[in-house]
This record gives C-alpha cells, sequence and structure tokens, in this order.
C-alpha cells in the first residue's frame, strides 16, 4: 500500500518543470510535492544521448532511494524522449514522461501546419519521428530548436528582464521554413517554454494556438493515483544538484510555486 506522505517527484533539468508542477497543484492541491531540478546538468538540450540517459538515470536512481516517491515524473521533453524507456526499465516506481503534444495540435490545427518548439536534443529524437507518423499524417510539421528559451524560461524566473528578440527569433525559426507561413498551432515540446507563453504569443502574434503536455500529463497522474490517500507532513520541497546563486535568486519563484524548503541532493 501507498503510504499517503509518500511524495511525487517532479523531475527536469531546471524549472522547465514548474510548468507541469501548476496542473499537478490544480488537479491534486493536496499531493506531496518534491520538485527536482538538475540544475549542475542544464540545460540538457546541447548534451549527447548518453549524457542525458546516464545522468537522468543516475539521478532518479539516487533521489527515489533517498525520498521514495509513489511516482516520478519527468517533468522534461529532452529527458523523456531519450530516458524514459530505459529509467521504467530500472526503477521500480511508476514513472509518467512528457511527451510533445504532436496529438492534441494534429487535432487543433485548421491550416494543416504545426509548429514544434524544443531543445536540440528534443527535436532529433525518433520518439518526435513516430509521433509525427501516428498523429500527424496528412499535416505538415515544423521543428525548430530552440536553446535561448530555456535561458529565457530560466531568467524570467530569477527576476531578469529577457530581450523579445530572443522570442522573434523562435518565431522567425518556423516561419521562414518553407511553408512556415501556414503554421496555426505551435507545440510547446519543452516544458521551459509554457513559462515563456506569453512572450511567444507576442512574437508570433493572433492568429497562432500554442499547446503544450502538461494537462494532459496530470491528468495521467491523478488516474495513475486514483484511490491513494495524500497527506502532507512538511511543505513541499525544492531539490538542486548543485547549491549557487541560481538557488538563491530563485526564492521568489520557489515561494510563488509554495517549494518552501529548499535541499541540495
Ligand atoms: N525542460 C527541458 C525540456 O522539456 C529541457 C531544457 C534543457 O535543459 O535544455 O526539454
Amino acid at each position: 500500500m501507498t503510504e499517503a506522505t509518500a511524495p511525487i517527484l517532479l523531475f527536469d533539468s531546471g524549472v522547465g518543470g514548474l510548468s507541469v508542477l501548476a496542473e499537478v497543484r490544480a488537479q491534486l492541491p493536496d499531493a506531496p510535492i518534491i520538485y527536482a531540478a538538475d540544475n549542475a546538468g542544464l540545460p540538457y538540450g546541447s548534451k549527447t544521448e548518453a549524457q542525458i540517459a546516464a545522468r537522468v538515470a543516475g539521478l532518479l536512481g539516487r533521489m527515489t532511494e533517498r525520498y521514495r516517491p509513489r511516482l516520478v515524473c519527468i517533468a522534461c521533453n529532452t529527458a523523456s524522449t531519450i530516458a524514459l524507456g530505459m529509467v521504467r526499465e530500472v526503477l521500480e516506481v511508476p514513472i509518467v514522461g512528457t511527451v510533445p503534444a504532436i496529438k492534441p495540435a494534429a487535432a487543433l490545427t485548421e491550416t494543416g501546419t504545426i509548429g514544434l518548439l524544443g531543445t536540440e536534443a528534443t527535436i532529433r529524437q525518433g520518439y518526435v519521428d513516430r509521433l509525427e507518423a501516428e498523429f500527424a499524417q496528412g499535416k505538415h510539421l515544423l521543428r525548430f530548436g530552440a536553446p535561448e528559451l530555456v535561458a529565457a524560461a530560466e531568467a524570467k524566473l530569477r527576476g531578469e528582464s529577457v530581450d523579445p528578440a530572443i522570442f522573434a527569433r523562435a518565431a522567425a525559426g518556423l516561419r521562414d521554413q518553407p511553408g512556415g507561413d501556414a503554421i496555426d498551432t505551435v507545440v510547446l515540446a519543452c516544458t521551459h517554454f509554457p513559462l515563456v507563453e506569453r512572450e511567444l504569443a507576442e512574437a508570433f502574434g493572433p492568429a497562432v494556438r500554442f499547446v503544450h503536455g502538461a494537462p494532459g500529463i496530470a491528468r495521467r497522474i491523478v488516474h495513475l493515483t486514483e484511490g491513494q490517500d495524500f497527506v502532507r507532513q512538511a511543505t513541499d520541497l525544492a531539490l538542486f544538484t548543485r547549491d549557487g546563486a541560481d538557488v538563491a535568486e530563485l526564492s521568489a519563484t520557489l515561494q510563488n510555486y509554495r517549494l518552501l524548503r529548499i535541499e541540495i541532493l
């Protein structure tokens, strides 16, 4: 039987998974949470598949041993598209991944042209090719790797101002591809990107809508924990893999997300 105090652990390279946490909180307000950010490994998007798989498997192994979560959510598209299968094989705890929301985008597009913004590592994954083949048949999917948006989301949540040119470049990266003018739906295939959705909406203009996976992930977590009790013994925890100025600078954001304790792994 699952202990009522056992937390749900959300994992990302940085603050991106907070976009998923917001949805989990909305659907499971009583669930004790550990939000884990591998800030020592950030950004994942410029790493190799082997580096990402080794980091994610190693860290989740240590974290699950230490904190005994009832469920782990890999709240990171890059880590999920590369390491989800492998992590599921080595850990016994249920694992929910983050899959680029191509299926809902394909259902929404009216022009039939979808844009996908992700990290460089995510957009080259066979996992994305398979989602495209399965759910976007007959549609046109254009991809663009936008690592600048990861840094922009991190900076925004540290309270820094961010150059609007970054968002304009992300929009141009999709629009300037052949057929890009017809994009009416953009998949935010990196959990950092919903954190800058307002800025992206300004850059893309009103004809484009955005789709991301967080609501679906939260529903999946609700489903997998159905019938379980939730008791929060202490305030929720933010866990980092390295101490540093970035952790201190995020303190206002962590408080906004009600992560009131900080530990370093
Ligand atoms: N938040 C991550 C994602 O969903 C990755 C950002 C990064 O570390 O490059 O892909």
